[in-house]
Formats: structure tokens, C-alpha cells, sequence
């Protein structure tokens, strides 16, 4: 019986280097799969999705993945049309979806929120992002894309810019780096800044820098991981306003990167990433995107399926 097998997966600091790299094989069968077979593992399992927050690549990689391998989905995209406008709590309405699910994916505006949800579901539950805190299968796809497209994640220098406060991908990502021989050099302005009581215990097991100047690093990196200033988190507007455009990639500043950078991007982007980029070699993001459906087949195929 596989491991994932009617588990949950609430954050990839429960994954080890070997579950990773497990996974990121299994991917890649799953890719070299003919259709036929493919449609066979989820055949007569259905998906729940319960979306307290907007997503457009999450809930549709997880339902296209869904189809991908023969199973159905269903659930709430959208909180004002589902019995949660009348006050129907979190609790109620995971323990009733659980009910008419195999598995559960849940993306919600609160950190802890996935694990509490995981208590009370009957069915494995998927952490599709949880406040700041986490958004585990995106850092998994993030490293599947670096896997793929490098051939290796050890030894690289990966730079991580922008909102490093409020990106809940970017404390997957760094938690999922700390199982590799890496240098991270984070850059972010002051304000937003990594959070210290998030990434405190990583330090002994992952080499970082800090700095606002995305110049200084752009000639010495393999990958760059760029991410959106989340306005939606902020208490006050003039702090985004402050930061918002604080950094622009676009091919000028690129002319200074080594030939075979890779530029990645969780998207959605508002303006980080000049679309001029769009057609080179070094944009990967479009790839990273397509990535994430067939990793999310296989994690559902692990957690569906002995
Ligand atoms: N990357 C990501 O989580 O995108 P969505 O918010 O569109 O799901």
C-alpha cells in the first residue's frame, strides 16, 4: 500500500526528501501513461473543492487532474452561493462534503485552517492554501518544474523576490527547499520581508541571504521565482501602495542573467513579469502552470488509490 494512501496533505514540511522525489517519479509516469489507463484510477471517485478564496490554476488544475484520471468533481468555488452565506460554519460544511467525497481539497483565508478541516473530514483533505501559512502542492509543483526543467535542484541558487511577507507559496517553497543543497538569496523590500516566526527552525537546514536588490543577484542565480505583492492581505493600502511595483523583470534586467535562468512565477502576475518574456527561453511559468495538473493527478492518485 503506498504511504499517501487516505492521508492528508496539509504542509510539505511533513514530506520528506524521499516522498518528494518519490513523487516527482510518479509524476512523470503518470505523464508517460496511455489515457486509457490513466482514466481507470479514479474511476467512480469524486473530488470536493471548498474555495473561501479566489483561485483560478488551484481548483481548475485539481478538477482537471480529477478528469485526467477518470474521477468527478464538484463543490463550492464561490461562498456566496453555498449555505456558508446563511452561517454555516467550516466545520458543518467539511463534514458534510465529506460525506459525498472521496477527497477533499480546501482553500481558506485562515492559517491552520486546512489541519482543523482535516480533523473533522472523513476523507483525505488537500491543503489548496491556508491564510499566509501555506500552499503545499504549488511548492511541490515549483520543485517538479525546477526538477524538470534544470534536471537537478541541488546545487542550484534559486532567488526569491517580492512579496515574501504575505506569500504563502514562498514558505512551502523555502520548507521544501530546506531538503536540498541550495542557496536562496531572498529579496523582498524591508516591509516585506520574511516572517521570522515562520522560518526560524530552517535556518540550520537552509543557506539564505536577505536583501532588496534584486541587481545584485541577478548575474549569480539558476532560477528565479518572482511573486505578486498580495494586496488582499494587507491592513492598510498605503503599506501596498508603498511596495506595490517595487520590482519589474522584464528583458533588460535579464540581459544581465546567466543563458539558462529559469524564471518562474505561482501567478496570478500583476505587472512583475513584463509579458515581452513571455516567448523566451528563460519564462517557465506557463510550464510550471501545466506542471501543476499532472502533479496533482499523482496526489490524488496517492491519496485515492492503495
Ligand atoms: N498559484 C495559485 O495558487 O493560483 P490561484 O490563486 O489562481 O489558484
Amino acid at each position: 500500500m503506498n504511504e499517501f494512501f487516505n492521508k492528508d496533505i496539509i504542509s510539505i514540511r511533513d514530506l520528506t526528501k524521499e516522498n518528494l522525489e518519490s513523487i516527482y517519479d510518479s509524476t512523470n509516469k503518470i505523464i508517460e501513461m496511455d489515457s486509457s489507463e490513466r482514466r481507470e484510477i479514479a474511476r467512480g471517485k469524486a473530488l470536493g473543492y471548498l474555495f473561501f478564496e479566489p483561485s483560478t490554476r488551484t481548483r481548475l488544475s485539481f478538477q482537471s487532474a480529477m478528469a485526467l484520471i477518470g474521477g468527478t468533481s464538484f463543490g463550492i468555488a464561490d461562498v456566496q452561493s453555498s449555505s456558508i452565506q446563511k452561517g454555516e460554519s467550516l466545520a458543518d460544511t467539511v463534514k458534510i462534503m465529506s460525506g459525498y467525497t472521496d477527497a477533499l481539497v480546501l482553500r481558506h483565508t485562515l492559517d491552520g485552517s486546512s489541519r482543523f478541516a482535516a480533523e473533522i473530514s472523513e476523507k483525505p483533505l488537500i491543503n489548496a492554501g491556508s491564510g499566509t501559512e501555506e500552499h503545499p502542492t504549488q511548492a511541490i509543483q515549483d520543485l517538479f518544474t525546477i526538477k524538470k526543467e534544470l534536471k537537478k535542484i541541488d546545487g542550484l541558487k534559486i532567488g526569491i523576490v517580492g512579496d515574501l511577507k504575505y506569500g504563502r507559496t514562498i514558505y512551502s517553497l523555502l520548507y521544501g527547499l530546506r531538503n536540498y543543497d541550495v542557496n536562496v538569496h531572498l529579496i523582498s523590500p524591508e516591509s516585506l520581508k520574511i516572517r521570522t516566526d515562520s522560518t526560524y527552525d530552517i535556518k540550520k537546514e537552509l543557506s539564505y541571504t536577505e536583501s532588496e536588490s534584486l541587481d545584485e543577484y541577478i548575474e549569480d542565480i539558476d532560477v528565479l521565482y518572482v511573486t505578486r505583492v498580495q494586496k488582499e492581505r494587507f491592513p492598510d493600502m498605503q503599506e501596498y501602495q508603498n511596495v506595490q511595483g517595487s520590482y519589474k523583470v522584464d528583458s533588460k534586467l535579464l540581459e544581465q542573467s546567466k543563458d539558462n535562468l529559469i524564471l518562474m512565477h505561482p501567478f496570478p502576475r500583476t505587472g512583475e513579469i513584463a509579458s515581452e518574456l513571455d516567448s523566451t527561453d528563460k519564462a517557465k511559468y506557463f510550464n510550471q502552470i501545466k506542471y501543476g495538473k499532472l502533479l496533482r493527478a499523482e496526489l490524488l492518485r496517492l491519496v485515492l488509490t492503495e
